[in-house]
């Protein structure tokens, strides 16, 4: 079937899917009593439902709403602990009932003649409000719910998950079902990862909306009325949380609101960030250790190789094909001896066969998912007809996780949860177009799950089956390898999802669209609560042209998970693949990684922290600059670099538009450019556009490596962006384990004033040491550099990169002064 056809065809599968319920939708209606409940205050509705409103903290409103009447338990599989909150104000005056919170944030309740809210900040401002003209309400015969805000509209709206949109999903509808699509199509829905979340902004102010909601569910963000937003959801409570976002109203604030409550990415290990080789598959030990060998003989960094389903014996996943994978540890410890990590796929698909052992041990354990009629659900994936752990499932997910036990024992560092949406194989002989049976192809809607002790149906828990999963493989490295922070790669997930897993973009295409996309993709998965997240380098479905690998190689470069993989039928994809001259601009490119690697690091501990994303689009740090709001072919890397990929083919220039509030320095010739401003810029095949925050230091490694093991024994070079004033922090710990968390780490800050730099470097020896500073952006040499008062020896000025270099004996200093 042709493209064509097939986009046609998955377009009207897409507009049903779309469409809500609205057929017998009944409002609410006017709420016939209030009172006090909790925090909050509880209020009766002439439908017969309830809502009850409260704040999840000062600044969070949650609102409740149940079909029947009565509230479900309040557990939530998003939600990192039980769901927080705060003691509110009742008042009411003139017939408006209010709620009130500590810091000021109201929520007003209509009474009549529907039951309707407005969200006001600290300062007044409507945050949102309820269409009245579209109360909320639900359908008392299939239980759907649904609820619409009023919309202005240049209101913008940024998160959703995975979504194959546009940079902001104003005026785009979307289904939030988790679907196996390969190949997908540009704006095709739903797709591998359902996050009911957005950020909106407007006028330079944020706020965030999370649809706590596992069911099937749907945003319509103004298509269908522009001055109106609805989502809703096949099932379940209509159960919400809006972020203010504080009195700064800033998507950073937003976002760490949200991770507050969702979670936040745990900190992986250092190797996990640096380059990772993939195809399906490297078919044997030898070929394996081939490509490593490869990859060190011609000096190309890398630090993981991957094992695609191939190795399995029949796909039976913890087992290894013993014809083609005779000696897996003798191969691992090869690998472990080159600076190597191993990951391995692992399905959730377990070949139903009376002679495997694992197959027999879940069914004793009771451990696989149900039919309607309490039979084990059996579907068909790689392996043939497969059970299926119900990760829902408290010892389900024990004992899945216990199965790590041999591969760690093996030597495999890192673990790749696929097929987890869950995807199923189509009926024998079905012969529709296979995207558009994605959402459809998973488990019946009646099969059965434990649900943590709220035993309900796939309809309600198919969004976090593969959550669920990655939670069982990230808590049973946790406590197999307690020493070792968990590599764990999944395919599908929902709200809080980045509390076990890197996310990857599935099975995407070798075609220009497909590289574009990369970027509002992965950008609003970032802004989504997810920050460990990267999409095939190449596309996977296919192969690239040599140009598009190597474009598609660079705008990867600076993105969270870095890794290049490709299908069955693919030409091969390691970065030597495409001729000599593209393997040395390959080389460079993944060597950049590298040498910004202590900058990722920083950014990744920080964020465990702050729940603020490495990989940003320019808005969420530039919410006042309406220029920036729409630009999706550029990202921020941290706060400090700005990444301007080129995406097309054929371009050796591109415009970069630089936003507003910061100067920033091209890392490749040291210019300067304002912002508020775009410029064209050279983008010869071999360069990536990268530029540096003025006022920031950004630690890079200073002498080339092969892989991070190699890091700890090279100095660090702090690249100080001249020009502005500024601070920054470096952080360092042993790249793996748990020691940081008492406190073995260092952190390393840098103040520049313009002409000055103070650095405090805390005097704990034996992280990477402080072997140079380079200024960049300098207009002209320096007439003297000192170093603590006294003149430097060893500054090196290049002109045409205006880079000044300052080689450090050692790091017993405090302060360097370039004197004009
Ligand atoms: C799925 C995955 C892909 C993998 C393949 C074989 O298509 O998305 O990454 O290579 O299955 O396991």
């Amino acid at each position: 079937m042709s493209r064509a056809v097939r986009a046609a065809a998955c377009a009207l599968l897409l507009a049903l899917a779309a469409l809500p319920a609205t057929a017998a939708l009944r409002s609410v209606g006017a709420v016939v009593d209030s009172r006090p409940s909790g925090d909050g205050l509880e209020l009766r509705l002439s439908s017969g439902a309830r809502v009850r409103l409260g704040f999840a903290t000062p600044d969070t409103v949650r609102v409740r709403m149940s079909p029947t009447g009565s509230f479900g338990p309040d557990t939530s599989y998003a939600i990192a602990g039980a769901p927080p909150s705060v003691r509110a104000i009742v008042a009411s005056k003139d017939g408006v009932t209010e709620l009130r919170s500590s810091t000021g944030v109201r929520v007003l309740v209509r009474r009549a003649p529907a039951f309707a809210i407005s969200v006001i900040d600290s300062g007044g401002r409507l945050v949102v409000g309820d269409d009245p003209a579209r109360p909320m309400a639900f359908n008392p015969a299939d239980g759907a719910i649904e609820t619409s805000m009023r919309r202005d509209d240049y209101e913008l709206y940024y998160g959703f998950g995975e979504k194959t949109f546009p940079l902001s999903r104003h005026q785009q509808s979307m289904v939030m079902w988790n679907a196996d699509v390969p190949d997908y199509p540009v704006g095709h829905d739903p797709s591998y990862q359902a996050i009911p979340f957005f950020i909106a902004l407007h006028e330079g102010r944020s706020y965030g909306l999370f649809f706590n909601n596992t069911w099937r569910s749907w945003f319509d963000m103004g298509k269908t009325v522009p001055r109106r937003y609805s989502f809703g959801a096949s099932g379940g409570e209509l159960d919400y949380y809006v972020f203010t976002g504080g009195a700064a109203r800033s998507p950073a604030r937003v976002l760490q609101d949200y991770t507050a409550l969702t979670g936040r990415g745990a900190l992986p290990p250092l190797w996990a960030l640096g380059y990772h080789q993939s195809r399906w598959s490297y078919m044997s030990q030898e070929q394996v250790l081939d490509v490593a060998q490869e990859f060190r003989k011609r000096r190309i960094p890398a630090d993981a190789l991957y094992l695609d389903i191939d190795h399995m014996d029949g796909f039976r996943v913890f087992t290894w094909n013993a014809g083609t994978f005779p000696d897996p540890k003798k191969m691992l410890d090869q690998l472990h001896g080159q600076g190597f990590r191993a990951v391995t796929i692992v399905d959730p698909g377990i070949k139903r066969d009376e002679g495997f052992p694992i197959y027999r041990s879940g069914r004793a354990g009771g451990h696989y998912v149900r039919k309607a009629d309490g039979g084990e659900l059996h579907e068909k994936v790689w392996p043939g007809v497969c059970a299926f752990p119900d990760f829902t499932s408290p010892a389900a997910r024990a004992w899945f996780g216990g199965l790590y036990r041999e591969p760690l024992a093996l030597g495999v560092d890192g673990f790749w949860n696929d097929m987890n949406e869950p995807g199923v194989f189509p009926p024998d002989g079905f012969s529709q177009p296979e995207i558009g049976l994605g959402p459809q192809r998973t488990f019946p809607l009646d099969a059965r799950h434990a649900g943590d002790g709220r035993p309900g149906t796939h309809a309600q828990y198919h969004n976090v089956y593969g959550m669920q999963m990655a939670r069982a493989s990230f808590e049973g490295l946790r406590s197999l390898r307690p020493d070792k922070r968990p590599m764990v790669l999944t395919r599908a997930g929902f709200a809080g999802v980045q509390r076990y897993a890197a996310v990857w973009t599935g099975d995407n295409s070798p075609t220009w669209s497909h590289l574009a996309l990369t970027i509002p993709m992965l950008t609003n998965l970032s802004v989504s609560g997810v920050p460990f997240v990267g999409a095939d380098v190449g596309g996977f479905m296919g192969s690239p042209s040599a140009e598009l690998h190597t474009r598609w190689l660079q705008a990867a470069a600076l993105t969270p998970y870095f890794r290049t993989h490709s299908n069955d039928v693919s030409a091969p994809r390691e970065p030597w693949a495409f001729g000599a001259a593209h393997e040395a601009i390959n080389r460079d490119t993944i060597a950049l990684r590298y040498q910004l690697l202590p900058y990722l690091y920083t950014l990744f501990e920080a964020g465990e922290r702050t729940g603020l994303p490495p990989m940003r689009p320019l808005w969420f740090d530039y919410p006042g600059d309406t220029r920036a709001s729409l630009v999706d072919d550029q990202y921020l890397v941290g706060g400090d670099l700005l990444v301007a990929p080129v995406v097309h083919e054929g371009r050796t220039s591109r415009e970069v538009y630089f936003p507003k509030g910061s100067a920033w320095i091209d890392w490749w010739t040291g210019a300067r450019h304002e912002g508020g401003r775009s410029a064209k810029i050279a983008a010869p095949l071999a360069r990536l556009p990268l530029f540096i925050r003025a006022g920031a230091s950004v630690p890079t490694v200073a002498a080339p490596v092969q892989h991070s093991g190699e890091m700890k024994d090279q100095p660090l070079a702090l690249v100080v962006a001249a020009g502005a004033a500024g601070s920054s922090r470096v952080y360092q710990d042993a790249g793996d384990g748990y020691a940081y968390r008492d406190g073995e780490s260092r952190t390393i800050t840098a103040t520049q004033d313009g002409q000055s730099l103070r650095l405090d470097i805390p005097s704990q020896r034996g992280y990477q040491r402080l072997g140079a500073i380079e200024f960049i952006g300098l207009a002209a040499a320096p007439a003297a550099v000192r170093i603590d008062g006294k003149p430097a020896h060893g500054a090196r000025f290049d002109a045409a990169a205006r880079r000044l270099r300052i080689v450090l004996a050692d790091e017993n200093l405090k302060e360097v002064v370039l004197v004009p």
